[in-house]
């Protein structure tokens, strides 16, 4: 499928692909228990939390890590970003919960309960499609967010589903910022 992938790699891409994952740029996406297997680093699977530099990401920039064997998306978002996702009423989200770890089960899907208190243009969460396990790829889909290729979920700027066959919004991991330049997962 190289006829497909002609863009410039992109930083997240790049970024992507360090930790270990490489195949998955060319096909798009592909299921997450694929890439698992390819990844040979068991011990770095079983860290219990990591902590993450996030000084380099600027303003519309996300990196990929992994955590626990799962790849977690880390964006710094844009105003218009914020303001798209906050103007939504939750009324119009197909899943209404923030499946925030860090906050109640019965959290509203409000993008301040995506994001956490004084870090809210910070979007951490785990990049796996909540219908079957697929990667979604960034800044892209009919809400400009993530989207999901395999069977066409539409994720908007705060990682909630909007659209497509996905029940939940994408999973909000245990997460802090431990200072300005640090997040610590897990
Ligand atoms: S796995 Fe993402 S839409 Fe099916």
């Amino acid at each position: 499928m190289e006829h497909t992938d002609t863009a410039e790699p992109t930083r997240r891409d790049f970024l992507y692909i360090a930790t270990g994952a490489v195949g998955a740029v060319g096909a798009g996406a592909l299921a997450w228990p694929f890439i698992h297997q390819m990844n040979p680093d068991a011990s770095a699977l079983a860290l219990a939390s990591i902590e993450v530099d996030v000084s380099a990401v600027e303003v519309g920039q996300s990196i990929t890590v992994t955590w626990r064997g799962k790849p977690v998306f880390i964006r710094q978002r844009t105003e218009n970003e914020i303001a798209e996702a906050t103007a939504v009423p939750i009324a119009d989200l197909p899943d209404p919960f923030a499946r925030n770890a860090n906050l109640e089960d019965n959290a509203e899907a409000t993008d301040a309960n995506r994001a956490t208190v004084g870090h809210e243009a910070w979007l951490v969460m785990v990049g796996v499609c909540t219908h079957l396990g697929c990667v979604p790829l960034g800044e892209a889909g009919d809400f400009g967010g993530w989207f999901c290729p395999c069977h066409g979920s539409h994720y908007d700027t705060a990682g909630r589903i909007r659209r497509g066959p996905a029940p939940e919004n994408m999973l909000v991991p245990p997460f802090q910022f431990s200072d300005d330049d640090t997040i610590v997962i897990g």
